[in-house]
């Protein structure tokens, strides 16, 4: 297993902004403008965003739908420089357990066909590939996979996020667990 770099996970506010474009403009080709974010975080009411911290330095940001009991991943991304630690794997446990919380009883997401680290990470917390969105990804002519996850709130689904986060619970960490409500 690899190393565990604990991170502390809060919700994203604006002047987290320009450390998520310089984590944007490494990360992505097509990345979304700092007006998006702001406009996410501040008038989108079902959006919530979560950034993630290594001592002052901001590592990755997550974000998410939440409509009735459904929720959708929008974006999850790290710092190049910190990848490979489980801060993906601390926010996606975070941003499932919230959504959880929440009430949402199922996730949903699109993934690029090419992008086997992220459906990988989906993966191990049981999302499946549930279809093929062809041509998604426009400007690269690329399809986008369909991963879905349910039932969020039931046992087994609980007992794979226990188990997801034994590495974490060994020794202080600032990782913070949502208790659903
Ligand atoms: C996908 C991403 C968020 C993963 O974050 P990370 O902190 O590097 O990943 P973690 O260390 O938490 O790894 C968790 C799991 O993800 C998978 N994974 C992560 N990096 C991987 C890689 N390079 N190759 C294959 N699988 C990988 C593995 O299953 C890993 O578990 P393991 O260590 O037990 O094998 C990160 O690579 C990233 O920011 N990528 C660019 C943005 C992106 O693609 N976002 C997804 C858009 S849908």
């Amino acid at each position: 297993m690899s190393d565990v770099l604990r991170v502390s996970i809060q919700p994203l506010v604006e002047s987290d902004i320009d450390e998520v474009m310089s984590i944007e403009r490494q990360t992505f080709k097509s990345y979304w403008p700092a007006v998006a974010f702001i406009n996410e975080i501040t008038n989108n009411r079902l959006a919530f965003y979560f950034a993630a911290r290594y001592e002052k330095i901001l590592v990755g940001y997550t974000g998410i739908w939440i409509v009735l009991d459904e929720a959708h991943i929008t974006t999850i991304a790290v710092h190049p420089e910190y990848r490979g630690k489980k801060i993906g794997e601390q926010l996606l446990f975070h941003l499932l357990a919230f959504a959880s919380s929440k009430g949402s009883r199922w996730a949903t997401l699109e993934v690029r066909e090419s992008n086997q680290a992220a459906q990988n990470l989906y993966k191990k917390f049981g999302f499946l590939s549930v279809g093929i969105r062809k041509n998604y990804y426009m400007e690269e002519n690329e399809n986008a996979v369909i991963m879905w996850a349910g039932n969020l709130r039931g046992e087994n689904f609980k007992l794979k996020l226990q188990k997801l986060k034994e590495p974490f619970d060994k020794g202080e960490s600032d990782f913070q667990e949502i208790q659903p409500s």
